[in-house]
């Protein structure tokens, strides 16, 4: 199966030219990013953070995705589709200085994560692979922790109930016989699948694998139009698999290209190109990527929405750069061809020193976050021009890549 996709290839100048940038600016980066984590760690220890920022400052979680997650607003609580964020930031803290309080801390937050699973805590959702594999695959990953391995794994069976056998995707919100959400899928999902990669490497049953890699051929195929660009969304009918439409939800329009969507299928096909082998998924993660790196404003940081670049009043989403530049590098590493590895790599270390030296938060005192100016949820205006949990994962997980050899926890 192959689709059309008009690559625009790689037309950025600014990419081409040899980046000189001088590596200790990540590693002061870093030094920066270190303070605000370990002074979070001091205060919020076990307990979990919003999903954004008000006013640039992170306060403790209350609301989940639904109005029964957390019926006693328990501050701190492990609920949303965000709290795994929080735990892969520990882990990456743990990294990049050594330091064992973070891993008490990340033990802790397992027994939260595997309490969840099987409490079945407000898992309603497709997001899974968010929430467990930065927190309990990345906990073994790094430990061994067994508690980690067997809550992940469990987590893995509870993504599969979402599994649309006649559609081959799986399902991303809501009951599954909700008529307003059946048999829909989102781009976003293509970062829940190496949970089920994971799933079948360790257990040996494939079919975990077969799912995922089901899913992702799907979303090669329909969430991805002629010209490179990707809906947010796209229904299929659960009965026949007969794929309906695509539409948005976080997006401009149904026809725009939501930022974060973009982001998500850079690093999402790449990421199933390291499981499956598949080199349409490489293709893939390329074609989304010159689109995204020909849409770049002055600064590199992209608006909210590939519709609007440098003149448009509306606001820069720094959290879908900090996704695309770890897509780059991951993709870096899987490229044979020199122009386009140098290219992509060139586009991932100015990104990532422009996101340093105007979107950090190292002049805001006040903030607890590292990357301020992202964007949640436009049309619903929360947490416009805000720090959010996964843009301050994604930030730090590109200063881990550049700064260290690092293995996945995807
Ligand atoms: N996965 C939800 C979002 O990117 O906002």
């Amino acid at each position: 199966m192959e689709v059309a996709v008009n690559n625009e290839g790689m037309n950025e100048e600014r990419f081409k030219r040899r980046t000189d940038v001088d590596r200790s600016v990540f590693q002061t980066a870093v030094s920066d990013a270190m303070a605000k984590v370990r002074s979070n760690l001091d205060v919020f220890q076990d307990k979990f953070l919003t999903s954004s920022t008000v006013g640039n400052v992170y306060s403790l979680n209350v609301y989940g995705d639904t109005p029964t997650a957390n019926p006693d607003k328990i501050p701190g609580a492990n609920v949303g589709w965000t709290t795994g964020f929080w735990t892969g930031i520990l882990n990456l803290a743990y990294e990049l200085t050594g330091e064992q309080e973070y891993l008490y801390v990340v033990e802790r937050q397992v027994n939260s994560f595997e309490d969840r699973i099987e409490r079945k805590i407000d898992v309603n959702t497709h997001d899974i692979g968010f929430l467990y594999s930065l927190s309990c695959v990345a906990a073994y990953k790094l430990t061994g922790n067994e508690t980690a391995k067997a809550a992940a794994i469990r987590a893995a069976d509870h993504l599969m109930t979402r599994y649309v056998q006649a559609a081959g995707i799986i399902q991303a919100w809501g009951n599954m016989d909700d008529p307003n959400e059946r048999g829909r899928m989102i781009i976003d999902c293509l970062m829940n699948l190496p949970l089920l990669y994971w799933a079948s490497e360790v257990t040996g049953d494939g079919g975990y694998k077969d799912a995922a890699y089901q899913h992702a051929l799907n979303a090669y195929k329909y969430i991805v139009r002629e010209d490179g660009t990707t809906f947010h969304t796209y229904f299929f009918d659960v009965f026949t698999g007969e794929p309906l439409k695509g539409k948005t939800v976080q997006g401009y329009s149904d026809d725009s290209c939501w930022a974060r969507g973009q982001a998500w299928g850079i690093y999402g096909f790449a990421l199933s190109y390291v499981y499956t082998k598949d080199v349409r998924f490489l293709e893939m993660s390329k074609i989304l990527a010159n689109y995204f790196l020909n849409r770049s404003p002055e600064d590199l940081v992209v608006y909210w929405d590939l519709e609007f670049t440098d003149g448009s009043d509306e606001p820069k989403d720094s959290s879908s750069s900090a996704i695309a530049v770890c897509g780059l590098l991951e993709l870096v590493k899987h490229l044979s061809d020199e122009e386009e590895k140098q290219y992509f790599f060139n586009a991932a270390m100015q990104i990532t020193k422009s996101m340093y030296e105007h979107y950090s938060s190292r002049h805001e005192e006040t903030s607890n976050a590292l990357l301020l100016h992202g964007v949640y949820f436009k049309m619903y205006n929360h947490g416009v021009d805000e720090a959010n949990l996964w843009g301050d994962y994604f930030y730090l997980e590109a200063l881990t890549r550049i700064t260290k050899d690092w293995n996945l926890y995807w």
